[in-house]
């Protein structure tokens, strides 16, 4: 994961702008961060991004991390440099033979400061550049690295900045002074809107007045620009966490989607539609939350006569045969590393691919033959919720392209039928900080509600929580089942999840029913106004998200940021 954000400049530019824009990288991780520049700035620290750095540059190196080798400490902590302190590097992604490289470094004298496998990288520059020149050493890097990398490097006195990558994504930004490059353009988008994206095993050369790209053998390659335009979500606005704004942001961000569908869209739409029915197979991949809305997207398909799986990303290449297939990926991020990966093994035969982005522009947008925005806008907060229920909408749109009988018109009012539930969700996540343990259960397709639910709970309140489906907690979770625990019932038409529910309350357990019936079933119970059983599956886990954001606010926990993760997860 982490974010990294480098610039080089004809003018002076303040390190505390610097750390503004990689602040925007947060989201990808936040355990520590640091900067180096070239006026001898070396800065770093554990914890969130601090702004209060001076000191002001023509080239700059920043990164946020998110730790895989090696603790949350300082040391451990970006930028790093080499035994004579004048090779600068910030690194995304993982080095995984830094071992092997180490060890030989080590053998000609290379003391290390820190337990990363990035500090190898300044290592190797540092050796490497003692017999030919940088951009020859970097041809040796993407010879003799293997793992996932995106890397900016300077060295001190020089008036040059490099950046190479290999699976992590970089993209270059054109300032009217000078040249941005960051993990991502959110980084810059208030600074430009023209942008060149590095592809992998390629480096690029950046001085203060031009950039030249190159391939791994040092080839010099043609590239020409993007423009993107993105909309940069800044504040809060009334609400105290991001989480509360974007689950408030569903109706209006549901509309959005449906009217790009109608409109801007529906070009891809429809090609989507007509490649999902004329494939072989379908087969949906993705990722955490991404995941369960595909799992929505096989029974809503199934609905429309068309037989689909749903793959999670990280098990593909092993559960996949993807010859002849649409591969459709499912993604907020558009960076998950694991669904990439799953994308270039499906690419590797005759699979085409089809994909749902949250982010524009992202790598796997730009992997895919045919792509749909989900027109979520940008969620800061690193638990998805806006952007599930937008996939699920554009699932339900597809489905209904080919057959599915589902009216969305009045999704946005359903959506915000919710929120006049608040106050009573509150009063249930006030009883229930102090569980253990919760489980969810569904059947059909609040059967992929009960699993994001249980994540959100995971995620955001830290309280261990199960979704299953209703039928299984007989085969054995049922064992786990005493007075008072917590089983969240979703009850839509489905009929025998009562039986399931029942068999829950036989044990003891505390049922809260989730449910659009009209008759009382329960004596705990959370009624929601959803007509259709698809507009179940959004309203359910939208009262999930807030019991979850609830419960997290009682306890005190960083809701926006929870510990150990990040937004986008890009390492395997
Ligand atoms: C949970 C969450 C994660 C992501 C997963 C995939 O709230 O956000 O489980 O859903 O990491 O991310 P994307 O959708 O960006 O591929």
């Amino acid at each position: 994961m982490c974010g990294i954000f480098g610039l080089i400049s004809q003018e002076l530019v303040s390190s505390s702008d610097v750390l503004k824009s990689l602040k925007h990288l947060e989201y990808r991780g936040y355990d520590s961060y640091g900067i180096a520049t070239d006026t001898g700035l070396f800065e770093k620290d554990v914890g969130e991004i601090k702004l209060t750095s001076s000191n002001n540059c023509n080239i700059a190196i920043s990164q946020t991390r998110w730790a895989t080798h090696g603790g949350v400490t300082k040391e451990n902590a970006h930028p790093h440099h080499d035994c004579t302190g004048n090779v600068l590097i910030v690194h995304n992604g993982i080095i995984e033979n830094y071992m092997e490289i180490k060890e030989n470094l080590q053998t000609l004298g290379h003391k290390f400061q820190s337990e990363t496998d990035s500090e190898v990288i300044a290592h190797y520059f540092e050796e490497g550049i003692k017999a030919q020149n940088v951009e020859e050493t970097i041809s040796d890097f993407f010879n003799e690295a293997k793992g996932t990398f995106s890397v900016l490097l300077f060295i001190k006195g020089s008036d040059r900045l490099y950046a190479f990558k290999r699976d992590s994504p970089l993209v270059i930004g054109i300032g009217n002074r000078g040249f941005f490059i960051a993990s991502d353009p959110y980084a810059f988008s208030q600074l430009t809107q023209d942008v060149v994206f590095l592809e992998d095993d390629e480096y690029a050369v950046l001085t203060k007045s031009r950039f030249s790209i190159f391939d791994k053998s040092g080839k010099e390659l043609s590239r020409g620009k993007n423009k993107i335009e993105l909309q940069k979500e800044e504040s809060r606005g009334k609400y105290e966490h991001f989480m509360l704004k974007e689950i408030h942001e569903q109706p209006e961000s549901a509309e959005k989607l449906l009217e790009s569908l109608e409109t801007r869209q529906k070009e891809n739409l429809l090609a989507i539609a007509d490649a999902i029915k004329n494939s072989q197979k379908a087969i949906f991949v993705a990722s955490g939350t991404s995941y369960y809305a595909s799992l929505l997207g096989v029974y809503f398909l199934k609905k429309a006569g068309i037989e689909s799986q749903a793959i999670i990303a990280s098990e593909f290449k092993d559960y996949a045969n993807c010859n002849e297939a649409l591969v459709i990926a499912l993604s907020q991020s558009g960076e998950t590393m694991d669904v990439i990966d799953a994308l270039k093994h499906a690419k590797q035969g005759s699979a085409r691919i089809a994909s749902f982005v949250n982010v524009p522009y992202s790598t796997i947008q730009r992997m895919s033959d045919l792509s749909l925005q989900t027109e979520a806008g940008q969620e800061i907060c690193v638990a998805s919720t806006k952007s599930f229920s937008n996939q699920i909408i554009l699932l339900l749109t597809i489905a209904k392209e080919l057959g599915y009988k589902i009216n969305l018109r009045k999704i946005a009012g359903e959506i915000k039928s919710v929120f006049a539930l608040e106050n009573g969700i509150r009063t249930l996540a006030h009883g229930l900080k102090d569980k253990h343990d919760i489980y969810i259960i569904g059947r059909g397709l609040s059967y992929p509600v009960s699993r994001e639910i249980a994540l959100k709970l995971k995620e955001i309140s830290y309280i261990h929580a199960e979704g299953m489906m209703g039928g299984e907690l007989k085969h054995g979770t049922l064992a786990l089942i005493e007075k008072d625990t917590p089983v969240i019932a979703l009850i839509d038409n489905n009929e025998s999840i009562v039986s399931n529910v029942r068999e829950a309350q036989a044990r003891g357990a505390r049922i809260i029913a989730l449910t659009n019936r009209k008759e009382k079933l329960f004596e705990e119970e959370i009624k929601i106004a959803a007509e259709s059983d698809a507009g179940f599956a959004i309203l359910a886990t939208i009262v999930g998200q807030l019991l979850a954001y609830y419960i997290a606010k009682e306890k005190g926990l960083p809701i926006d940021k929870p510990r150990n993760l990040s937004k986008s997860v890009t390492v395997l």
